[in-house]
């Protein structure tokens, strides 16, 4: 079975196509292109809507001949099209959308919604180690902070979140306060390479709640009081102030997701979303866990964040396992929230 994914969630065009053998056997990567708009929306500090969805349109069908050119495959060999339903901007949702059901319709293919988080949470499968169920879910994102257990494909319980702001948008928020620009994740943890954690004082929020609920709103409150109280030092002393909100960050990704696996009992986690990307988390988290005997798993790098592969994995997992069926009613619909 050859799957071919579509994303287009947010601000990047990622196209892919998988292989499912039948039974369980990870489905194999064959072939996956991705378009970043980041340096389209870098003038405006942010992602603008409906250039986003312009920039999709664009983008789409040159990037799925490109996977299909990559793969050595026909559209004739797509047995399946799974396009990302959400979360995320609807105009931009909705491209993907549209142009999946037409493939399908010109195929006659079935077609598959897939929830872009559920993407992520896999998408460690693609690695050259992928977990084996059950294991504990850290999801970062630029809009989410879950921590989920996972006993298969479709049995996920939630079993926290952040009350307010996500990880992603706790570094993308300081970053933006510390004059950094957009995308603020990676380039807060770049700065933050150079600078001392401990210079500054930031607070954890939550980290003492006795649940595994997180709370960021706080902390780019917190940047900004710091960032006031240096005033013309700022400039000298931003690294440290980076550093800080990072470890801050990380302190608390990293306490909760221990917690989560000692209630649960479980020895392996799987950490999935653009912050998963972060060094420091990595480094931190592999650290804990070395020493509780926790086995990790992280995507691969360049499938932290967006893409089409996620999408295309986890349409082919969820058919694989039996949990649903592709559709060939071409009356798409998306989620974004
Ligand atoms: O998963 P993703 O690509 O998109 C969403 O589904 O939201 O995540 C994007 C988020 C952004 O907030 C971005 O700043 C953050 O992931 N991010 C990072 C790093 N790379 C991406 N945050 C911290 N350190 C990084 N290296
Ligand atoms: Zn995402």
């Amino acid at each position: 079975m050859i799957v071919l994914g579509i994303e287009s969630s947010c601000d990047e065009t990622g196209v892919a196509l998988v292989e499912a053998a039948a039974g369980t056997q990870v489905p194999v990567l064959r072939a996956h292109a991705l378009h970043s708009q980041i340096d389209m929306h870098q003038a405006y500090g942010g992602v603008v809507p409906e250039l986003a969805s312009r920039d999709h349109i664009q983008r789409v069908l040159p990037l799925t001949e490109q996977v299909l050119s990559d793969a050595g495959c026909a559209l004739a060999d797509i047995d399946v099209v799974a396009y990302t339903r959400g979360p995320g901007l609807a105009g931009a949702l909705l491209v993907g959308a549209g142009v999946a059901c037409a493939l399908g319709a010109a195929l006659s293919r079935p077609v598959l919604g897939v929830h872009h988080l559920e993407g992520h949470l896999l998408s460690p499968f693609l690695s050259s180690d992928p977990p084996q169920f059950p294991f504990i879910a850290l999801l970062v994102s630029g809009g989410h902070t879950q921590l989920m257990r996972v006993d298969g494909v479709g049995r996920y319980e939630l079993l926290g979140e952040s009350i307010d702001d996500a990880a992603g948008e706790a570094f993308d928020k300081s970053a933006k306060l510390l004059g950094l620009g957009y995308p603020g994740g990676p380039a807060l943890s770049r700065l933050a390479e150079q600078g001392d954690a401990r210079a500054f004082k930031l607070p954890r929020p939550l980290l003492h709640s006795g649940d595994l609920d997180f709370s960021f709103a706080g902390l780019k409150t917190a940047v900004l009081t710091q960032a006031k109280k240096l005033g013309d030092d700022l400039e000298a002393r931003k690294a440290d102030l980076a550093a800080a909100t990072q470890a801050a960050i990380v302190d608390v990704l990293v306490r909760k997701s221990i917690d989560a696996l000692e209630r649960n009992g479980m020895n392996r986690l799987v950490v999935a979303g653009g912050v998963g990307a972060n060094k420091s988390l990595r480094a931190e988290l592999s650290a804990a866990c070395r020493k509780r005997g926790v086995r990790v798993h992280y995507p691969e790098l360049h499938l932290c964040t967006d893409n089409g592969a996620m999408i295309a994995l986890a349409g082919a997992m969820r058919l694989q396992s039996g949990i649903e069926k592709a559709s060939e009613v071409y009356a798409f619909d998306v989620k974004p929230r």
